[in-house]
């Protein structure tokens, strides 16, 4: 019920259940003449004939109807009682599905350890070579990554391309290692208020200019001034980024979110803020690894053994 955040919901399930259950009661209540003896059983007639001799009987609820009806409004309270289905009230077991799953999780990495134990002390660059941890990490990749960074690991805009071999944060396997386990969060401030529109078109020109991007040349020198001011101290004095902080490098025409005049000036005014979500928790240290390994290879040759 967590996702909810009035207790009303809570109440309105609870109340929900409980009338289902106290309504079919009813009406087995209601029902209860068919319960009685064999000759109350027999079916009566409802005085309707049509035809000469069709004739319309009521025929009782066969008796195993009503009390298979009757056991599951007791199994119903029985499992309220237990586990959690009325509103916020949590069953006397205590159970909680997040428990389950961290339960199955449990069994299951317990499963697949001996799989990944070889993998465990080994150098990325190692992991890298085997075959076999490859095609983990393909897996891996393809269900927990994909969603983001592509299925060929290409990016889209927003979502940085891990095949140019060109990073954001560094391409080194701890940094990668530590980037998947940690997570990254990459905020560029906004300048709306500070720099005006002609003034942000004039850096998005500087900009450009240093990707050797086609350009109005009358702009660029007062876009670099600009440039001077307010961008070097996370772009640095040659633009090259800073990866420490996640400031891209601006000069090699290496995009994550489009090279065109307006992206930029939208960049510089509405600045950016965007995340890699912490894998530690999600992922075993394992799978981390195998994860480092696959990524690093995207851009990397490993020798042979
Ligand atoms: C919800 C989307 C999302 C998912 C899922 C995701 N990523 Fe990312 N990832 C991002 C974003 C966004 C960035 C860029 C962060 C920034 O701009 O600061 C990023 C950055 C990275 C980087 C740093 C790239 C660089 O240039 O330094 C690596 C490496 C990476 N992700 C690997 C992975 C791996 C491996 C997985 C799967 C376990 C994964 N990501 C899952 C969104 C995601
Ligand atoms: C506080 C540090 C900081 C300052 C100051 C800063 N930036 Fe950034 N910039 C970043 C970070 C971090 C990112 C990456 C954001 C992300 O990961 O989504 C970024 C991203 C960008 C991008 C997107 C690059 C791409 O590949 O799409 C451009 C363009 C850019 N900055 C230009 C500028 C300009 C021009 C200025 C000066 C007006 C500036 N930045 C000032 C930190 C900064």
């Amino acid at each position: 019920m967590s996702d909810f955040t009035t207790p009303v919901w809570g109440y309105f399930v609870g109340v929900v259940a409980m009338t289902g259950i106290v309504w079919c009661l009813w009406l087995l209540y209601t029902q209860r003449r068919w319960l009685g003896k064999a000759p109350a059983n027999e079916p009566t007639s409802t005085g309707h004939v049509w035809d000469g001799d069709l004739t319309e009987l009521n025929n009782p609820v066969p008796r195993w109807w009503t009390v298979m009806y009757l056991l599951m409004c007791l199994f119903a309270v029985g499992y309220l009682v237990l586990f959690p289905g009325l509103g916020h009230y949590g069953g006397t077991l205590g159970y909680t599905s997040a428990d389950d799953l961290q339960r199955q999780r449990a069994a299951q990495d317990a499963a697949t350890r001996p799989l990944y134990a070889r993998y465990e002390n080994m150098p990325v660059p190692d992991i890298a070579r085997d075959t076999r941890a490859m095609e983990i990490g393909q897996r891996l990749f393809l269900n927990n990554c994909a969603q983001c960074h592509g299925s060929d690991a290409k990016g889209a805009p927003g979502f940085p391309n891990l095949t140019d071999g060109d990073w954001l944060y560094g391409g080194s396997p701890e940094t990668i290692l530590q980037t998947i386990t940690q997570g990254r969060h990459g905020v560029m401030p906004a300048w709306n208020g500070v720099i005006d529109a002609r003034t942000a078109s004039d850096i998005a020109d500087y900009v450009r200019s240093l990707s050797g991007l086609g350009v109005d040349k009358s702009r660029v020198f007062s876009g670099k001034d600009a440039f001077g001011t307010y961008c070097v101290a996370c772009h640095g004095a040659d633009a090259k980024g800073n990866q420490a902080l996640g400031a891209p490098n601006l000069t090699d025409d290496v995009w994550l979110y489009g090279s065109s005049q307006r992206t930029i000036e939208a960049t510089i005014l509405n600045g950016r803020d965007n995340s890699m979500p912490a894998q530690e928790g999600v992922l075993t240290p394992a799978q981390i690894r195998i994860l480092t390994a696959w990524v690093w290879r995207q851009s990397n040759t490993p020798g042979q053994p």
